[in-house]
């Protein structure tokens, strides 16, 4: 991906900037009031903070010191999928500085709209399920309903029905080398929130997966 590294640095130190004009601080990133058009977006494990002024990209960074591994994990696989030529399914982020001694990612923005992409793959995923299973379109059964939701999202063999959803608009000789990748990445988290999009395409924001 041809990102301009000299940018994002650009671009992450001047948000730092006005970070550190209204007396941010990254233990308690709720408490300051952010400049008009700057807001916080947040998981489990990191903070974003998006400048809609600049919006091609975002800072990243974890939530509290023990997250900070997700980032760094993050920039590696991120370098691993373009050795591959895979990169284009994920946002690209790379470690800039420290900042109130916590390590700072620049990542390329997406527009995260979890509920599109939910809704889009999850009626995806509901045709095929009716296809396979002999299951009319407009079943309201709630048991069918969900044993389809339990397949939807099974954490356990690491199937996201966002996944097969975005593999079903690539080949599938790329269709397959993602899912390799992921596999073989152990990139456990893919739920609907962890995607947006570039242009178009659904791309993945959330890559470091969880819990290890
Ligand atoms: N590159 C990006 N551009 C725009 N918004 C983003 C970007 N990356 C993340 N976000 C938003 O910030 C949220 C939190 O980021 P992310 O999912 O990386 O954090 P996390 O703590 O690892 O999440 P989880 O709760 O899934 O473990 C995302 O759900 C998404 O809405
Ligand atoms: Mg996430």
């Amino acid at each position: 991906m041809n990102i301009n590294l000299e940018l994002a640095t650009e671009r992450t130190y001047a948000i730092l900037d006005k970070l550190t004009e209204c007396g941010f601080d990254v233990r308690e990133p709720y408490a300051a009031n952010l400049p008009d058009g700057m807001y916080i977006s947040d998981g489990a494990c990191r903070v974003v903070i998006i400048d809609e002024k600049h919006p091609d990209f975002v800072i990243k960074f974890g939530w509290r010191d023990s997250d900070e591994k997700y980032c760094k994990r993050e920039a590696k696989l991120y370098e691993d999928a373009e050795k591959k030529g895979l990169e284009r399914f994920f946002a690209w982020t790379h470690y800039i500085c420290e900042f109130q001694g916590r390590a700072i990612y620049a990542m390329e923005y997406l527009d995260c709209d979890e509920e599109d992409i939910s809704d889009k793959s999850s009626d995806y995923c509901w045709k095929l399920y009716c296809e396979n299973n002999s299951v009319d379109l407009d079943e309201d059964d709630w048991d069918i309903r969900d044993e389809f939701w339990d397949s939807y999202n099974d954490a356990s063999d690491q199937t996201y029905g966002v996944v097969r959803y975005l593999s079903s608009m690539i080949s599938a000789k790329d269709a397959f080398a993602l899912d390799q990748f992921i596999w073989d990445n152990d990139i456990n988290d893919l739920h609907d929130a962890n995607f947006g999009y570039r242009n178009k395409e659904i791309v993945i924001c959330d890559y470091a997966g969880y819990g290890w």
